[in-house]
């Protein structure tokens, strides 16, 4: 159990219906071979997991990495690092990351650069949530299910401390 009060922000009904459309968008987008989803560990898990099966296409590769930037706080350190790898080569292919949510911008700026040495066909951004005011630093998003205000959502992949992770929906959680 954990203390804090949940709120719902975007049910999960509303969620299921904007996977469905990026989804669309992505098949459209990408009308031959395969597309290397990456899904950053752990919050892009259930985002992953749904926006791969409503893609009509067969041609799908997911792969996995973990970037840790926070510990156990509600913001970011500013110092990310690869915790995961992977452990395929994304040379020449089109690679789409998975993200649940984009923050302060640090993690995904930093990863695109670090992916972007390894030569792909074409690299781009998928993320489930985007926190425009709190960004620091610059990242190019194709992709974005929602922008939400400033506030700090768990739920659909999302954690505090590890917790609320499988919430069905996206709240926010207050003291
Ligand atoms: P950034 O490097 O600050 O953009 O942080 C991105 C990462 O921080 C995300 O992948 C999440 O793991 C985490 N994060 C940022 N905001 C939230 C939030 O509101 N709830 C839960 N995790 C968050
Ligand atoms: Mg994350």
């Amino acid at each position: 159990m954990s203390a804090g009060a949940l709120r719902v922000l975007i049910p999960s009904e509303q969620i299921q219906q904007r996977v469905r459309a990026l989804g669309e968008q992505i098949d459209a987008d990408y009308p031959e071979g395969p597309v290397y989803m990456i899904s950053i560990l752990k919050g892009s898990f259930i985002f992953l997991a749904d926006l791969a099966r409503v893609l009509k296409r067969h041609s799908v590769r997911i792969e996995f990495m973990g970037i840790s930037s926070y510990g156990q706080e509600k913001t970011s350190s500013g110092q990310v690092k690869v915790t995961r790898d992977l452990d395929t080569n994304i040379e020449g292919h089109d690679v789409l990351i998975v993200e649940d949510i984009i923050d302060s911008g640090f993690t995904l700026n930093y990863l695109t650069r670090l992916l972007a040495q390894r030569k792909p066909k074409s690299l781009e951004i998928v993320t489930l949530l985007d926190k425009p005011e709190r960004r620091v630093q610059p990242v190019h998003v194709k992709y974005t299910g929602f922008q939400i205000p400033d506030e700090f959502v768990v739920g659909y992949g999302l954690d505090y401390a590890e917790d609320y992770r499988n919430l069905k929906d996206i709240c926010v959680l207050s003291e």
